[in-house]
């Protein structure tokens, strides 16, 4: 027999409300005809218990600190697979076969470039423009270029939009870095793979060609496999939203940019790098650091530590953890900034307040630091990040639109919130000349 949960209202009257099981066992309490029988709303304010969908792409348990793509332990991913094996098998849901995989290979490097008369808008923007405002502008622009007619009516449509997205998102991330320095931009080369493309396009110089160590391009590529979904984080459920309005993907897509910039979300890596500046240029010890952390009435937090979700580890921070330690011993990097991110990441662990909060080093807190081991600037961090995660909004993009595989439910309805509303009951209308300085004036 089917689960249910009850509901008894404040008059007494009751609601069977049908229990959703997930395959891995999530139980949630489906209260979509809560407000039609009732009349009232459920209040979750930042949606912190609320399930937005049905989704069959990414699996986290936040307190086993479980990650799966598809099924495939995150750990696992990191260790066998590559970034655009990765992105395959989380746009389509299977491990590519080679057929596939080469396929797949060729529609990147047929749509690695820009059109020429794409390249000159980043003439328009001012020099040391944010390489994030270019980037969710350029991506909004490209649909002009590569889905004028806006519609996508097949599956070899969606293949060929999903790597011009994939593979240009990094020509134009490269691209916005040059621009943003005034530097030239470079062309990609049909010869690399697509992690030393990027390298090659954002750090080549006219006369000089940049060659990235192994390391250097392995620990790229796994930082970018380590972004490549998480349910429903903010920018992926601002994709999923801008979607379920029928928007198109390149425009859903560059909604999901505009979502990451902040730095509760994919500005955090940034944040990191910034705080651990702060406090070399500060000259606080690390202990008085975290006592202004504590202390809370200078308003700031240890970036890169805390989750929503994961309340015990992050499994992607563990991961790069060892990454950055294997980077910093093969690059030889010194970096007086790394050495604080070091003792600040043992002092938060043995205090009681970061404990207690179950506050650990998130998968922010090591990015930043392989980031600028690598010699990224630190206003490329978030870009990063989200050619990173855009495997992850293509395929929510795409669930939206058909539901998750195997349940063929269709376009999803149109993503609408409900509130409670706190402001002023009805009221009469006051004359400017009777107004007071307590009433708002126009803006
Ligand atoms: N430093 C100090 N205290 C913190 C931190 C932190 N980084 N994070 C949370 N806390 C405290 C809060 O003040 C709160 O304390 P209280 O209960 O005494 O009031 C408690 O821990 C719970 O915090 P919430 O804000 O309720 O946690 P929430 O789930 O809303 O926020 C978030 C999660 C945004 C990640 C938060 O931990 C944070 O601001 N971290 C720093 C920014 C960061 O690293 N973001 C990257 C997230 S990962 C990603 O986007 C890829």
């Amino acid at each position: 027999m089917a689960e249910t949960a009850t509901l008894i209202l404040p008059d007494g009257s009751r609601l069977d409300l049908p229990v959703v099981v997930g395959t891995e066992g999530e139980r949630a309490i489906d209260i979509s005809h809560l407000r039609s029988e009732t009349g009232y709303v459920a209040l979750d304010d930042a949606y912190g218990n609320t399930g937005s969908c049905l989704s069959a792409i990414t699996y986290i348990d936040g307190e086993r600190g479980v990650l799966r793509y598809r099924g495939y332990p995150i750990e696992l991913v990191a260790q066998k697979s590559t970034f655009i094996e990765t992105a395959q098998l989380i746009i389509w849901g299977e491990l590519p076969t080679t057929e596939q995989r080469m396929r797949f290979s060729e529609l990147l490097t047929e749509n690695s470039s820009m059109p020429e008369e794409f390249r000159s808008h980043f003439a328009g923007f001012p020099a040391h423009s944010h390489p994030m405002s270019i980037l969710s502008a350029m991506i909004n622009a490209l649909q002009s270029y590569d889905l004028p007619g806006l519609i996508i009516d097949d599956h070899e449509e969606f293949e060929r939009v999903a790597a011009s997205l994939i593979s240009k998102v990094r020509t134009i991330a490269a691209a916005a870095y040059k621009s943003s320095r005034s530097e030239p931009i470079i062309y990609p080369r049909y010869d690399l793979a697509y992690t030393d493309n990027f390298l090659h396009m954002m750090k080549s110089k006219p006369y000089k060609e940049y060659v990235p160590t192994k390391a250097a391009t392995r620990a790229l590529d796994l930082f970018l496999i380590l972004h490549a979904d998480h349910e429903q984080n903010c920018s992926t459920s601002t994709v999923r939203m801008v979607a379920s309005g029928q928007a198109n993907l390149y425009a859903s897509a560059a909604a999901g940019v505009c979502a990451l910039w902040g730095r509760l979300h994919g500005g955090a890596n940034q944040a990191v790098v910034e705080m651990l500046s702060e406090i070399r240029a500060s000259g606080l010890t690390v202990t008085e650091y975290i006592a202004r952390v504590k202390d809370r009435s200078a308003g700031i937090r240890l970036m890169g530590f805390g989750h929503r979700v994961y309340r015990n580890f992050d499994p992607r921070a563990q991961i790069l953890k060892r990454a950055v330690d294997d980077l910093l011993d093969e690059l030889h990097v010194t970096d007086p900034r790394l050495d604080i991110a070091r003792e600040l990441e043992a002092a938060a662990l043995s205090d009681d307040y970061f404990t207690s909060r179950r506050l650990y080093p998130n998968v922010d807190f090591y990015s930043g630091i392989i980031l600028t081991a690598l010699g990224i600037p630190l206003d490329m961090f978030t870009v990063l990040f989200a050619i990173g995660r855009m495997p992850g909004w293509i395929a929510n993009w795409a669930e939206v639109h058909s539901g998750p595989r195997g349940y063929a439910t269709g376009p999803s309805r149109i993503y609408r919130p409900r509130q409670v509303y706190v402001g002023a009951t009805e009221r009469e209308w006051t004359l400017q000349s009777q107004r007071t300085v307590d009433v708002v004036t126009d803006r």
